[in-house]
């Protein structure tokens, strides 16, 4: 029976562009959603940005920009990614939107319904000078145990101890400086302590669904307490206002808790999608054969097992049929910083050219179906790759198409030989043992399967040594089995990698002459086909390109020779074509706040012939968007990774396209029509974003 499947990865917050983490969550999602389309599912992946919350709608406020518009900015660079690395989600959403405030407000008002929400008062910290209550993170103060002075409200990174922000000594607001006050607000529980849902969710997250390191840790969470108070306590799900996020019906200034709408963005993305498509997501929902499947990361997992299901179920839903949990993505063994990502960026990858199938394989290659970190190693990169994908694999065809071409017009013998059979029929022999590993999350089995199948396809090749049998008198007819049984089997490989190696794949149904692949086609022989003309399928991965990823982005190219023609201008005339300007102090100069940035992303904007839409990261851990007319001189593409010099706090300007927040500098003659060009700065080679230009 063919499978229905709504696929989902975790929805990112909305203040900051996508880092390696991200892109391995995605393409261990895309694999399996790959498979399972091969294998004839129906399948709804959907991804969105996570929009709502304290620290977006603060980061929006330093950056003088709406949380809309802030958000907004965030969105607009997602698909470089999504399609550089080739993942194939069918819809992009927010949870700031129409779809999702509807969802959660009626999910919210049917557990009402049904008895499970409670309100209480909670004592909180209030900043007199925000006017806002402060969510723990922005409280600081000294350690209540060791003393250590600018500690967050929640735990120590000196001494490591864990407490409440109200324990913190001298306490302060991170966002004023103000000594916060305590206030008593009225909040909203969703009762998860319920004997209702406890019972629920023992059964759900024990029944042998969940990985069994995840089941086993979840289990810890129902322990009760020496005083027989269960496990699983009730959630705080309203925040007051000021607060970016869902108004709580029949509740004026209380808001629902960024994590209460999050999962329920799964649900708008795909409401989003059948909309676009005219379709009836109700009734999809309400079919009893569609699962429902979430790949999250591992520090998620109490949210998508505990409250996640249970808010589904007693609001009357269809609840998830699986989490599947990862570990993390380390580079060099090093930790990845949750808002900054590591050392490695997945779009100065793709703009150094490296090819998305090698991260793709070389992640796949370590994923399992456990929950296990995974380490990203350069040099382990380079050997993989090479070895493996290049080696192993491409190199059969770049070896067998030639002959088939040259000496048979691309025609496939209709008889392999008894050799070839029995090396199809030992690939074919091991497909379904490959299908039950990528079902099962288990890619680098997977992986390795396929590369030992390579090895036994080179060593028939070996074996029949074709660049001796086209030599050699009346050798053409085992030549002619020998490069179609090369290229059967190489055909095979390809369908086996096709979830992995989309792109190369594509290439090479393209090469074969054949449509794009489906599972069954691995164990299809192609008969007597007509192949179609072989063109070079994939590199070898050059190290100094891997050197240059971990390296900071290059200064740019020289500026053309005329450019210092036009400055020299004569004596007479002032530099550059306009006088010195007046006189100012250095604190004059100070208030200029000039900063690095990089440009990451550069498009022309419609509507305005001279500007161009750059997305700059000044290392604030978010995206500026910036309009600067040089359009006129500046091709976008080549401006991205370039690094300038960015005025970071000008004034954002509302213009007809959007907001500019703030301005990159150029230098250009007093007049233009005389002396074209403009020069945009750009610091020597190694500076960073963020650092600041005096
Ligand atoms: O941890 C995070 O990055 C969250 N934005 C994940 C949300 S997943 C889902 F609930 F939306
Ligand atoms: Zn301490």
């Amino acid at each position: 029976m063919t499978r229905t499947l709504f696929v989902t990865t975790a929805l990112p917050y909305a203040n900051a562009p996508f880092h390696i983490g991200h892109m391995m969550e995605y393409i261990q999602a895309d694999i399996w959603v790959r498979y399972q389309r091969m294998c004839g599912a129906e399948v709804y992946f959907v991804g969105a940005d996570d929009a709502h919350g304290a620290p977006i709608m603060i980061a929006a406020e330093k950056a003088g920009l709406t949380p809309q518009e802030f958000v907004g900015g965030i969105a607009s660079g997602r698909k470089a990614y999504l399609d550089g690395f080739g993942i194939s989600f069918d819809n992009w959403h927010s949870t700031d939107s129409p779809e999702n405030t509807a969802l959660a407000q009626s999910i919210y008002l049917a557990l009402k319904d049904n008895g499970l929400i409670d309100t209480h008062v909670v004592e909180q910290f209030y900043d007199p000078v925000k006017t806002m209550f402060l969510p723990d993170r922005y409280i600081k103060g000294e350690c209540p145990r060791c003393g250590a002075a600018d500690q967050y409200g929640d735990s120590c990174e000196v001494c490591g101890s864990v407490y409440a922000p109200t324990d913190l000594k001298n306490p302060y607001s991170a966002l004023s400086g103000a000594v916060p006050e305590l206030r008593s607000s009225e909040h909203f529980f969703f009762r998860l302590s319920d004997p209702r849902c406890v019972a629920f969710l023992e059964e759900w997250t024990q029944d042998g669904r969940l990985q069994p390191e995840v089941a086993n840790k979840v289990k810890e969470w129902f322990v009760r307490d020496e005083q027989g108070n269960p496990g699983l306590s009730d959630w705080d799900i309203s925040r007051d206002a000021p607060y970016f996020g869902i108004e709580i019906p029949g509740a004026p200034g209380k808001y629902f808790y960024v994590w209460l709408d999050a999962p329920i963005g799964y649900l708008a993305s795909l409401v989003n999608l059948f909309a676009k498509r005219g379709e009836d997501v109700d009734a999809f929902l309400a079919r009893p054969e569609v699962e429902q499947i979430h790949f999250i990361g591992k520090d998620i997992v109490y949210f998508h097992t505990l409250f996640w299901p249970a808010m589904l179920k007693f609001s009357g839903r269809k609840v998830p049929d699986n989490v599947f949990v990862h570990g993390f993505i380390t580079v060099s063994e090093e930790k990845m910083s949750k808002s900054r990502g590591t050392g490695i960026s997945p779009l100065r990858y793709l703009e150094l050219g490296l090819n998305p199938d090698w991260l793709r394989y070389y992640i796949a290659a370590k994923l399992n179906s456990h929950v296990e970190d995974l380490d990203f190693t350069p040099d382990d990169f380079v050997t993989r790759v090479n070895a493996d994908l290049v080696g192993k694999y491409v190199n059969i065809a770049s070896r067998m198409a030639g002959f088939l071409t040259k000496r048979f017009d691309g025609r496939l013998a209709a008889d392999l030989g008894d050799d070839g059979r029995a090396l199809l029929a030992h690939l074919h022999g091991r497909v379904d043992t490959i299908a039950e590993l990528y079902e099962t999350r288990e890619f680098g089995k997977a992986l390795r399967e396929v590369m030992a199948l390579a090895d036994r396809v080179n060593e028939y090749v070996e074996r029949h040594k074709p660049w001796e049998l086209a030599k050699a008198e009346g050798g053409e007819a085992e030549l002619h089995q020998a490069c179609s049984t090369g290229i059967e089997g190489f055909r095979v490989l390809s369908v086996l990698l096709a979830p992995v190696v989309p792109a190369v794949a594509s290439s090479v149904a393209a090469f074969l002459d054949v449509p794009e692949f489906t599972w069954q086609d691995a164990t299809r022989p192609l008969g007597e086909h007509v192949i179609g003309h072989y063109s070079h399928l994939m590199q070898r991965v050059d190290p100094a390109l891997m050197a240059a990823l971990f390296e900071p982005a290059p200064a740019a190219a020289e500026e053309p020779a005329e450019a210092a023609q036009a400055a020299d201008a004569g004596s007479d005339e002032p530099p550059g074509g306009e006088e010195i300007g007046e006189e100012i102090t250095i604190d004059d100069f100070a208030r200029v706040d000039l900063r690095v940035a990089r440009i990451v992303a550069a498009e022309a904007v419609e509507g305005a012939k001279k500007l161009l839409r750059l997305t700059l990261d000044a290392g604030e851990g978010r995206t500026r968007q910036v309009f600067s007319g040089i359009a006129a001189t500046h091709d976008p593409e080549a401006l991205v990774g370039r690094l300038t010099v960015l005025v970071a706090n000008l004034a954002p300007r509302t213009m007809r396209f959007g907001v500019s927040e703030g301005m990159v500098l150029a230098a250009a003659h007093g007049d233009e029509k005389t002396h074209p060009g403009i020069f945009l700065l750009e610091p020597d080679a190694g500076a960073s974003p963020g650092l600041r230009v005096r």
